[in-house]
């Protein structure tokens, strides 16, 4: 049986009381899932990732932690970069490579191969993002998120027949990736008709999962 990987991606989005509101609102929830079958990430801004940890422990959660993005660099004189053991002390996962920094923040192949080497260097799990079967996959990838940019936040999801040909492909082309999730447009609603796709590994999740309830109903329908 695959394991599913449910990630909620935060991006630019909650302040402090809202991400306590989220939380509660989760464990209210009372999610009970197998975690060999499921894993729920949730990816909050940097600033964030303190205050959700203690949330977590506090409240027992079944939830995983990641960050959005990580430092291409070590610790140093690196003005605003966030490195990935800094991430580490909070969070397990990080993404690399969402179509919305390679376009608003000029990352290039050459640097997200550097993240990718940086959070692998202290343990920190990439979910590495691509836009289509043919984007660069760095070394050392295992988890991948096929999320096409006509997809992300227009409600037009890619279709799951669409988006598991090329997770097919990507497990063909690079036998070290073990996941593919799909990203784009993922509602509790059609969830499931990715999930149940053979190679498809997960969901990525932007918009719905800033609801706690939608995301704990897409844990569930997945
Ligand atoms: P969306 O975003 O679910 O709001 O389409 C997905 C993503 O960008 O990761």
């Amino acid at each position: 049986m695959k394991k599913l990987f449910i990630v909620a991606n935060w991006k630019s989005n909650k302040l402090s009381n809202e991400t306590q509101a989220w939380f509660t609102a989760f464990k209210e929830a009372q999610l009970f899932v197998d975690s060999s079958e499921k894993e729920a990430i949730v990816c909050p801004p940097f600033q964030l990732l303190h205050q959700a940890k203690e949330l977590i422990t506090t409240h027992q959660l079944q939830v995983s932690l990641g960050a959005q993005d990580v430092s291409p660099f070590e610790h140093g004189a690196y003005t605003g970069e966030v490195n990935a053991a800094q991430i580490k002390e909070f969070a397990e996962y990080t993404i690399i490579g969402h179509s919305e920094r390679r376009s608003n923040f000029s990352e290039t192949d050459d640097m997200l191969a550097k993240k990718v080497t940086q959070a692998l260097a202290s343990g920190l799990q990439p979910i590495f993002c691509i836009q289509n079967a043919q984007t660069a996959i760095p070394e050392g990838v295992k988890i991948v998120a096929y999320e096409p940019v006509e997809a992300i936040g227009t409600g037009q999801p890619d279709t799951p027949e669409d988006a598991a040909a090329v997770a097919q492909s990507v497990k063909q082309a690079h036998p070290g990736v073990q996941a593919v999730l799909y990203g784009g447009s993922v509602t509790p609603e059609n969830v499931n008709g990715f999930t149940k796709e053979q190679s498809i590994d997960g969901v990525l999740v932007g918009g719905a999962s800033l609801d706690a309830e939608k995301f704990v109903q897409m844990i569930k329908n997945s």
